[in-house]
Formats: C-alpha cells, structure tokens, sequence
C-alpha cells in the first residue's frame, strides 16, 4: 500500500504538475548515462513508473527498451505507449518478469512506498541479470545540511514548506536502503548527488501549487494551516521578484544511489 492513493486525481495532478521537464534534466541524464552506459538491446526496469516520465526520457535519449511497471492503474494509463516502452502492471516486491531478464533497474522517488524494501530489493536482484545495476533517484533525510531546525535545504519543496521535512523523516534513510538492498546481494557503486534546476518561474510554481498538493506525498502530508503558510511564504517571494528585489533559486537536490 503506497502511502497514499494514487487514484485518478492524484494521477491527472501528477501528470500536469509533478513531470520534470526535460530542459531541467540535463544533469541527471548525463549522470544516468555514465553509471547505465546504455547500449542498444538493453532493457530496463522502471519500478514504480507512474506517469512514465522517466521510461519516455530514457527511451528517447538512450534507445533502449524500457519495461514500465506501476501498480496504480491510473498512473499506468498516463504512461507513454511506444515500441520501446512495455507497461505492466506490478509491484516492487512482485515484479512481473522473468530471472535474470533485466540490464538495470530504476527506481524513482518510490522506495518511501514500498511497504518492505528487502523483499523488494531481493526481488530486484531475481529478475537483474548478475552484475546488472539499480540506480535509485530519492532524498535521504540523513545526506541533507540541516535548515535551520526543521529543513533539508536542498529540496525546494522544503525550503517553501518547511513542515514536509516532518514527512520526509519518515521516509527510508540511506542507511536502512544500503541495508535492505544488502542483505539482497547488492553492493554500493556511486551516491551522486544531482541537481535538476525548473525551466519555469517561481510565479508559475505559485499557480501550481494547489495542484501539486493533491500529488505530492510530502504536501499531502501537512495541516491545511501548514500549507496555506507555505503558499503565502512563496506568494511573498514572487512580489518581491517581481519587484526585481530577489532572485529565488529553482533547484532540487536528490540523490542517485547506484547498486550492482
Ligand atoms: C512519487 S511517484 C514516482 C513516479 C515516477 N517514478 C517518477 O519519478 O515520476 C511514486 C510511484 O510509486 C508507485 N508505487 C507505490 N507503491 C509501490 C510499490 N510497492 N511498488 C512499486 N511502485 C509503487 C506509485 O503508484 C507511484 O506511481
């Protein structure tokens, strides 16, 4: 059971809002490239796609095959359906796929859903080819500066909402992931951190963030009282851009954890 329900307006919420456009990927993609070395034939497993960004982004970059497996029926009709991406529906802990079928596995802001990371990481070593990867994209509470008493300064969404890091606390530490994917057979290769920075303005994230609540785990998980905070904190920082009084940075620190 994810933590929360990824029903069809929290589907349609995340397809308008929470997609990263590509132009702010640059980053990832080249750090992506160097730990997967992609090659034609290759197929990787993208665990808890949701609405597929990342299985379009990295078939279209890469020309690989991706198997897009999502267990929300929602999300996985938002998924892109192409000759290169197969979309299945699946859980991380019952993945629909033969042993050993897989090149590398990819896992996207989902470990914090996942209700047993060692049967699951055990269920990516089954169907990995050996020595094949699993690149994780998440932020760990434990590999952030402290802000002030409450934040992770790296997380934008928690520089405007201060009160998400509460959430984001409960969520696995890196410690607990490298020790759940361990006992599964997985060492660690690389912790990179990477940076994707929003093409779109600050106004723009104001106009969304309403709906970026309803598909936001983090967001969903503050008081009413907390959020309308947030969002008054963030309508004052646009008045004073607009104002050309400060110039508020878009960027977003997480991490990529690469196992083999
Ligand atoms: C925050 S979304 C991330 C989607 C996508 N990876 C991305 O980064 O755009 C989390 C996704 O994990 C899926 N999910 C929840 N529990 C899961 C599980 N046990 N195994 C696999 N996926 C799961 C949800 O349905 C949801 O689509």
């Amino acid at each position: 059971m994810a933590r929360i329900s990824y029903d069809q307006p929290t589907a349609d919420a995340f397809k308008a809002v929470r997609e990263v456009p590509r132009d702010g990927l640059r980053e990832w993609r080249e750090a992506v490239r160097r730990h997967l070395q992609p090659s034609p034939g290759m197929t990787l497993a993208d665990i808890g796609a949701g609405t597929g960004a990342y299985s379009a982004a990295f078939s279209d970059w890469f020309g690989i095959d991706v198997v897009a497996i999502e267990p929300s029926t929602a999300m996985r009709e938002q998924i892109p359906r192409t000759p290169a991406i197969r979309v299945l529906e699946g859980d991380a802990a019952a993945l629909p796929l033969p042993a050993d079928s897989a090149d590398a596995g990819w896992l996207s802001l989902v470990i914090h859903h996942i209700p047993d990371l060692e049967a699951a990481a055990h269920e990516i070593r089954r169907v990995l080819r050996p020595g094949a990867p699993v690149l994780i994209r998440q932020g760990y509470r434990d590999r952030y500066q402290p802000l002030g008493e409450l934040g992770l300064d790296g997380v934008e969404i928690v520089r405007w909402f201060p009160e998400t890091a509460r959430i984001i606390d409960t969520f696995p530490p890196l410690e607990s992931t490298l020790a759940a994917f361990a006992a599964a057979g997985f060492h660690p290769q690389a912790l990179d951190q990477g940076r994707y920075t929003s093409p779109l303005s600050l106004a723009e994230f104001l106009a969304q963030v309403d709906t970026l609540r309803r598909a936001d785990t983090t967001l969903r998980g503050l008081t009413d009282e907390e959020f309308l905070r947030g969002k008054e904190r963030l309508r004052r920082a646009v008045e004073q851009e607009r104002a050309g009084a400060a110039e508020h940075d878009r960027s977003n620190w997480l991490d990529l954890l690469v196992l083999r």
